[in-house]
């Protein structure tokens, strides 16, 4: 096994001399890793964080950032930095209406910053990568839960250091659930299944092995869910809703049933859909959060479907199309409903109700020394903590347009572009409608390259500095980011 990136970057970097070689001569570097079964581990369900007080409008939590040994392939050690020493770090269920207070304290000895991703947050608690917490130190982040029921997650951003610290294992998920939602008799409890799914590649020891591929891409090999390698998950023959997060550094999965039966999408990172969507396939970059349902009475008992990464080896830079494995165990009857009418908090928002309409170009280029190394930029420019590219008002509708430019019409990667503090709608893609299942709340939109996309939102939440960047994170790290300030 070998790990790379994809044939088709390397195209895209053919004419970059510079950068094209030194590619090369990485993609050269054999990472000796030890061979995993698959589907020999069960699926593990991250803990729900238990709040260590609650009274009548808050639940507090206490989280501390703990280096720790966790055992992820058979047999091996893997040193991690995770939430309460987890990997993935234990799940907040929130409820909509009451307010979370976290209080994270650092016990490593590399800085962090916390951030909740889709949350609709304070600007002092919602992770501005410079507010960080020193070794040691501890900060209280508040996250009022205004917003609609949706999976969420929280993760490391750290100025500069947001790749490794979550490669590392700092991140997890933060579930907000609603009175609408619960009144839908959607699939729940242990019938309501979170799929975190992270690539990684590792040494022969079982270490970690963070490598940017000078500063492109942080991939592995070995696709993990819920923090184990292709793991196999036991169900019943009933409907199940999955809360399916990419979690990877830089790497676009596309998800499809080895069965070749449609996964029906219901949710979005911001939540319910109007309806459900039937899909052969669901592309989700980095970041991204889709919800889907599947319904294994279709399946006879002792059947099995994998779930599966369309995406080509070399573009995804994973070895196989696998990603886990669904054995239909036992037969169960399911009282659980899916509407065909899911929400309708979804209106789109018009067009005409927009103030202002702003160009973001997101473009990488190489950068000339020894090594060279690769550079990402938004408007040209690198991120600057005490510069904001916009200032909405506000209460304002903007509608901003983003453009993924090739260097020279040749270095190119996806660029999965996430703003803070919004939930927004795409709403042109290419100049054309999004499709169906893009029409519901997003806070993350997958650019590829040569692509443009408009998104409109609305700044209503808080005011303040917040940020926009790539979630490709050795992108965001080098360093496609910008501050924006709602004033
Ligand atoms: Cu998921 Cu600015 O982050
Ligand atoms: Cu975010
Ligand atoms: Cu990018």
């Amino acid at each position: 096994m070998r790990q790379r990136i994809s044939r088709r970057e390397l195209l895209a970097l053919g004419g970059t001399a510079v950068l094209a070689s030194s590619a090369v001569r990485d993609v050269a570097v054999e990472a000796r890793r030890p061979t995993v079964p698959k589907f020999r581990s069960r699926l593990p369900i991250p803990a729900i964080l238990q709040p260590v007080k609650t009274d009548a409008t808050t639940d507090y939590y206490d989280i501390s950032h703990r280096e720790a040994e966790v055992e992820i392939l058979p047999g091996l050690r893997t040193t991690i930095w995770g939430y309460e020493g987890r990997f993935p770090g234990p799940t907040i269920e929130a409820r909509r209406g009451r307010t979370a207070v976290v209080r994270h304290t650092n016990r490593l000895r590399v800085h962090t910053v916390v951030h909740l991703h889709g949350g609709v947050t304070p600007a002092d608690s919602d992770g501005f990568p410079t507010d960080m917490i020193l070794p040691g130190a501890s900060r209280t982040y508040t996250y009022p839960n205004e917003g609609r029921a949706a999976t969420l997650w929280y993760h490391d951003h750290a100025m500069d250091a947001t790749g490794k610290n979550v490669y590392m294992g700092l991140a997890g998920l933060y579930i907000i659930r609603d009175d609408a939602e619960s009144a839908l008799n959607l699939p729940r409890g242990a019938y309501d299944v979170p799929l975190v799914i992270q690539d990684r590649a590792f040494d022969a020891r079982g270490a970690f092995v963070y490598d940017t591929f000078r500063q492109l891409a942080a991939k592995g090999g070995t696709i993990l869910v819920n923090g184990v390698p292709w793991p196999r998950f036991e169900v019943a023959t009933r409907k199940y809703r999955l809360r399916i997060a990419n979690a990877s550094n830089a790497t676009p999965l596309r998800l499809a049933l080895s069965s070749g039966l449609p996964l029906v999408q219901i949710a979005t990172e911001g939540g319910l859909l109007p309806r459900p969507v039937r899909l052969s396939s669901i592309p989700l970059a980095m970041a991204e959060r889709v919800e889907v349902v599947i319904d294994f009475s279709t399946y006879p008992v002792g059947s099995t479907v994998v779930l599966q990464n369309l995406n080509d080896a070399n573009l995804s830079g994973v070895m196989s199309p696998e990603i886990m494995r669904f054995d239909v165990v036992r037969p169960e009857a399911d009282d659980t409903a899916l509407p065909e009418r899911l929400s309708d908090d979804v209106r789109p928002i018009p067009v005409s109700a927009a103030v202002r309409t702003s160009e973001f170009v997101f473009a990488g280029r190489p950068m000339l020394g020894l090594p060279p190394r690769s550079m990402w930029h938004i408007n040209g420019r690198r991120f600057d903590a005490d510069r904001a590219i916009a200032t909405p008002r506000f209460g304002d509708v903007e509608i901003w347009h983003i453009h993924n430019r090739r260097w020279l019409g040749l270095l190119g990667l996806v660029h999965p572009v996430h703003v803070h503090l919004v939930n927004f709608q795409v709403i042109e893609r290419n100049g054309q409608p999004p499709l169906a299942h893009k029409t519901g709340w997003k806070d993350t939109v997958s650019v590829d390259p040569g692509e443009d996309v408009k998104i409109a939102m609305r700044f209503d939440g808080f005011h303040g500095r917040y940020v926009m960047h790539c979630h490709n994170l050795e992108h965001e790290d080098h360093s496609m980011m910008a501050r924006f300030d709602v004033v």
